[in-house]
């Protein structure tokens, strides 16, 4: 069954349920109120016959019935088909003489001598005008007494119970006739409120087979906060990240492209040097005195050769957590200044100088080999875009427990863009800054970037074309265990 039957289902359920339930309460409370309507009427009538007719002595005793005022009443009473009879004793008739009176029986008795008006509901057979008939009556029963407390005379008044059934059936005709308007009502809000809950859901479902269908630009709308609109939002969540995983992938896919011929194009070029010297020493198209020379090229394009595949087995094995760190402290100057007498002949060559600001009891916490590859990285960058510029170094503790390392340059710097992209493998901001003399493959800032994350710590970068770039390195300067 289709949900929108069965919410409609459960709606009308509801909806008729409680009118249904409404409907005989009324009823119930109606009839009752009929009932006790008809009582005190006859209550009334019984009051009017007891004084009109029945004569008490000075002592307060029954003495006899006055019979003029009362056969009037009577033929009034009788057009209404209301019946009374008067009695003195038990079942001792005082009136009317001829007429068939019920029997009051002992207990009802007792209970009138005590006081109690009784109302009682019975069918009985009827015999006033010698013909004979049986009618269902509600009669009200009630005592009279004197000062004394002594029982004068009972009154009973009796009305048929098709008078008050006449009045039923018009009240259960009207209700009826309300049944059916709101059972129509019912079917139309049903209708309306599972209508739109199933189109609420309707919505989230065509959305899913967008989605389905590839198609991840989809949001649905969310207005409240019940169930179904947090499936919604729940939903747009969903397909938040179905879409960030999805060009991620995309992304991956692109990169892994971009990789494949980066290194492809990066092998080809010491290949094919290697080759055409192979060759040339294979037809001996290279003179003597070259020779020498050609082994040597060939042994330093073989040996960069060596360091791309090693450099990319580096950063795959890094990138995938698969290095141990051996941290302990490090004094940060001891590694500048190594660095710097390692690098001072190619800064000469450069024109470069250094300038290191980095106190004695500066520290990190860091893989001892680790740390000196990432500063190796950078400040060789350093010298290989500037010439004849300054490079400076400093470093210091701050209070979060954090060494901050600052390499900057005063070289050609890079453009935002250029910036963005240098952590990617291969990233080279142009080809003419290869620098054959460094035999760079663009790896060095990638590996740089997955070793400062290994270390927990970050870096950026800030550059100005033409002015000079800086990285900032940010690494924990204790080990900070607590944390991670
Ligand atoms: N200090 C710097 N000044 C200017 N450009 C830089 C600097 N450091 C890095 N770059 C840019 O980032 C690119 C990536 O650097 P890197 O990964 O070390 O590769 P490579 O040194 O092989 O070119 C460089 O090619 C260069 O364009
Ligand atoms: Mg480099």
């Amino acid at each position: 069954m289709k949900l929108l039957y069965q919410q409609m289902l459960a709606f009308f359920a509801v909806i008729f349920t409680t009118v249904i339930i409404f409907g005989l309460a009324f009823i119930q409370f109606s009839n009752r109120m009929v009932y006790q309507d008809t009582w005190k009427q006859l209550e009334s009538y019984a009051d009017s016959v007891f004084q009109q007719s029945v004569v008490v002595n000075s002592s307060g005793e029954f003495e006899g019935i006055q019979l003029g005022g009362l056969q009037n009443s009577e033929r009034l009473l009788a057009n209404q088909a209301i019946h009374f009879s008067i009695y003195i004793k038990k079942n001792t008739i005082a009136y009317p003489k001829n007429g068939f009176s019920p029997v009051i029986n002992k207990s009802q008795w007792k209970k009138l001598k005590s006081g109690e008006t009784l109302t009682t509901k019975s069918a009985r057979r009827f015999n006033r005008t010698g013909k004979s008939k049986t009618q269902s009556m509600t009669d009200i029963i009630k005592p009279y007494r004197n000062g004394n407390g002594e029982l004068i005379a009972v009154v009973l008044v009796g009305s048929p119970v098709a008078n008050i059934q006449s009045n039923m059936r018009k009240i259960q005709h009207n209700l009826l006739i309300a049944f059916l308007i709101s059972g129509l009502a019912a079917i139309f809000i049903a209708y309306g409120l599972a209508k739109y809950s199933v189109s609420r859901i309707d919505r989230i479902r065509k959305a899913a087979h967008k989605i389905g269908e590839g198609n991840f630009d989809i949001t649905v709308p969310t207005k409240g906060n019940d169930e179904i609109d947090g499936l919604a939002s729940d939903f747009n969540h969903m397909t938040k990240s179905l879409k960030a995983s999805n060009e991620e992938i995309k992304r991956q896919e692109q990169r892994r492209r971009e990789f494949l011929a980066d290194a492809a194009h990066e092998m080809r070029t010491p290949l094919t040097t290697i080759n055409g010297l192979l060759e040339g020493l294979t037809y001996d198209a290279i003179p003597e005195e070259s020779r020498e020379e050609s082994l040597q090229l060939m042994s330093n394009e073989t040996k960069r050769l060596i360091r791309l595949v090693n450099d990319n087995l580096d950063y795959e094995k890094i990138r995938t957590n698969q290095i141990i760190l051996n941290r302990h402290e490090i004094r940060v100057h001891e590694v500048v200044n190594n660095l710097v007498e390692q690098l001072q002949k190619k800064a000469h060559e450069a024109k470069d100088q250094f300038v290191t600001q980095v106190a004695d009891n500066v520290t990190v916490y860091a893989d001892y080999d680790r740390f000196v590859q990432i500063m190796f990285n950078i400040m060789q960058n350093s010298i290989q875009f500037t010439n004849g510029g300054i490079i400076t170094i400093t470093a210091h503790n701050d209070k979060d427990k954090n060494c901050v390392i600052s390499i900057s340059d005063t070289g050609i710097g890079m453009s935002d863009d250029q910036m963005k992209n240098i952590w990617e493998r291969y990233y080279k901001a142009d080809a003419s800054r290869k620098n054959t003399k460094y035999g760079e493959s663009g790896l060095g800032m990638a590996i740089v970037h997955q070793l400062v994350k290994a270390h927990k710590g970050t870096i950026n970068v800030s550059s100005e074309l033409g002015k000079g770039t800086t990285f900032t390195l940010q690494l924990p300067c204790e080990d900070k265990k607590t944390e991670s």
